[in-house]
C-alpha cells in the first residue's frame, strides 16, 4: 500500500448540509477501487440504530440539553470504538463521518488515534455558497432516513433548527492536522505538514468532486489494423471502418456540452478527430503496457510465450506483462484521469482502450478485482454511466 502501510483514520468535520457524507462515499469508492480495505463509520447511522426516530428531531441536537448532549457523545464514542477495532484489525483506511464541530470532540478523537497508533487527518467541508447549501439540504430532506415520514415543510423547519444548534457551538477546524474542502473544490486548504503524498492525493480527489449531475461516456477507439490482426498494444492507425465509427461517434454527440478525453495513442486521437468540442490528451489513458508482448498477436503469445498465457489465465488482474503492467498497475495509472473526470462540470466522453475502460468502469460500478479484466468491452459501443442516486452520487449504471 503506497500510503506507507499506516492505518489511516480520515475524520470528517463540518456543519450539517456541507456534503460530508457525499464526499465520504465518493472517497470510499475511490479508495476501495484501488484495493484498500476502506470503511465508513457514520455516527448518524449509529444514532438512528441505537435511539430510533426520536433522535432525528432537532431537540436532540440542542446543546443546552445535557441528557441529549451526553447521549450524542456516547454514540460518537461507540462508533469510534468500532472504527478503532476494525482499523486495528483488518482495515486499512477508516472514514469517520460525523460533524465533529467542537475542538473538544476533535481533541478526544486525536487522543484516541494516538492511543491506537493510527495516522489521521481531519477533513473539514466548508461551504458558504447558498446555492450549494440549498442543493445539499434538498437532497438531505428528500433522502435522509432522519426525515422519512416528515411533511416537507416540517422537515425543512426542523432541519433549520438542527443547523442552528450546530452553528451555536461550531468551532472551525484549526487545532489539528487537517484539510479543508471549500465550496466543493473551489479551493482546498492543506494543513497537515509536508511530505504526505497520500494525503495530497486524497485532497486532490476530494477537491475534484462536485455536485454536478454530469454524465460520463466511455468508448474504445475505432477499429485499427492491429485489431484486424488480433495484435495487442502498438500505435496502429484506424482502418476505414474505424474512421467510419469516428464520424458516427461525433455525429451522435453533436450539440452536447461535452469534453473529450483521449489517450496519447494515435487510434484514440483519430477517433476524436471529428469532434468540435474541447479535446484533451491524457497519456495516463494509454492502453495497458504489454511490455515484451507489445505488438504480438494473441496466437503468437500462445505459441511463443506459453508461460504468459498460463500466468494470465491463472490471475489476469495481478499478472504483470514482462517489462509491462498488470491491471492492478493500470488502476494506479488511470486514477489520475478519474480525478480529471470527477473535476469536470460538463459531460465527459472518454475515448480509450479495452483494458483502460474496464478499469474505469470498475471505478463507477464496484466490481471484484478478479472480474475487472473480463468486463465486456467490445469495439463500436458507447457505455453511458450516470448517477442513479443523485443524492449520494455513488450508484452508477451502465447501459
Ligand atoms: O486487443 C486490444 C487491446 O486493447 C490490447 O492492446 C490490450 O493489450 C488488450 O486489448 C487488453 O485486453 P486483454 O487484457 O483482455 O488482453
Amino acid at each position: 500500500m503506497d500510503n506507507g502501510k499506516a492505518k489511516l483514520a480520515i475524520i470528517m468535520a463540518g456543519l450539517p448540509a456541507r456534503g460530508k457524507s457525499y464526499l465520504s462515499l465518493r472517497l470510499h469508492r475511490y479508495l476501495e477501487w484501488q484495493g484498500y480495505r476502506a470503511r465508513i463509520f457514520n455516527v448518524g447511522a449509529y444514532r438512528r440504530e441505537s435511539l430510533g426516530p426520536p433522535s432525528s428531531k432537532s431537540d436532540f441536537f440542542d446543546p443546552k440539553e445535557p441528557v441529549f448532549a451526553r447521549e450524542r457523545e456516547r454514540i460518537a464514542k461507540r462508533c469510534f470504538s468500532d472504527l478503532a477495532e476494525w482499523l486495528g484489525g483488518a482495515g486499512d483506511i477508516a472514514i469517520y463521518d460525523a460533524t465533529n464541530v467542537t475542538a473538544s470532540r476533535r481533541a478526544y478523537l486525536e487522543k484516541e488515534c494516538g492511543k491506537h497508533g493510527f495516522e489521521h487527518v481531519f477533513v473539514e467541508n466548508v461551504c458558504d455558497d447558498p446555492e450549494i447549501i440549498e442543493k445539499i439540504i434538498r437532497i438531505k430532506l428528500e433522502h435522509s432516513a432522519d426525515y422519512a415520514g416528515f411533511a416537507p415543510e416540517a422537515a425543512r423547519a426542523d432541519f433549520a433548527r438542527r443547523l442552528g444548534h450546530y452553528e451555536g457551538v461550531y468551532e472551525p477546524v484549526s487545532d489539528v492536522a487537517h484539510m479543508k474542502i471549500i465550496n466543493f473544490g473551489l479551493s482546498v486548504v492543506r494543513a497537515y505538514g509536508d511530505e504526505r503524498p497520500f494525503l495530497d492525493e486524497i485532497a486532490d480527489f476530494l477537491g475534484a468532486v462536485n455536485l454536478m449531475d454530469k454524465e460520463v461516456f466511455l468508448t474504445r477507439h475505432g477499429e485499427t489494423y492491429f485489431n484486424c490482426e488480433d495484435r495487442i498494444g502498438g500505435d496502429s492507425p484506424l482502418t476505414k471502418r474505424g474512421a467510419g465509427y469516428a464520424g458516427r461517434l461525433a455525429a451522435h454527440f453533436k450539440g452536447r456540452d461535452l469534453v473529450v478525453f483521449t489517450s496519447a495513442k494515435r487510434r484514440t486521437i483519430e477517433t476524436a478527430a471529428f469532434f468540435d468540442c474541447e479535446r484533451v490528451v491524457l497519456p495516463e489513458l494509454n492502453e495497458i503496457n504489454s511490455g515484451l508482448c507489445d505488438g504480438l498477436s494473441y496466437a503468437e503469445i500462445a505459441e511463443g510465450r506459453p508461460e504468459v498465457n498460463e500466468a494470465r489465465s491463472n490471475d489476469k488482474f495481478n499478472f504483470r506483462y514482462p517489462g509491462g503492467e498488470s491491471y492492478r498497475d493500470l488502476i494506479q495509472r488511470v486514477k489520475k484521469s478519474v480525478i480529471r473526470i470527477e473535476a469536470e462540470k460538463r459531460d465527459v466522453l472518454v475515448i480509450a482502450h479495452r483494458a483502460v475502460n474496464r478499469c474505469l468502469v470498475s471505478y463507477f460500478i464496484p466490481t471484484p478485482p478478479e472480474e475487472v479484466p473480463y468486463i465486456e468491452m467490445p469495439l463500436d459501443r458507447i457505455i453511458r454511466v450516470y448517477r442513479l442516486n443523485a443524492h449520494y452520487g455513488c450508484d452508477w449504471k451502465v447501459i
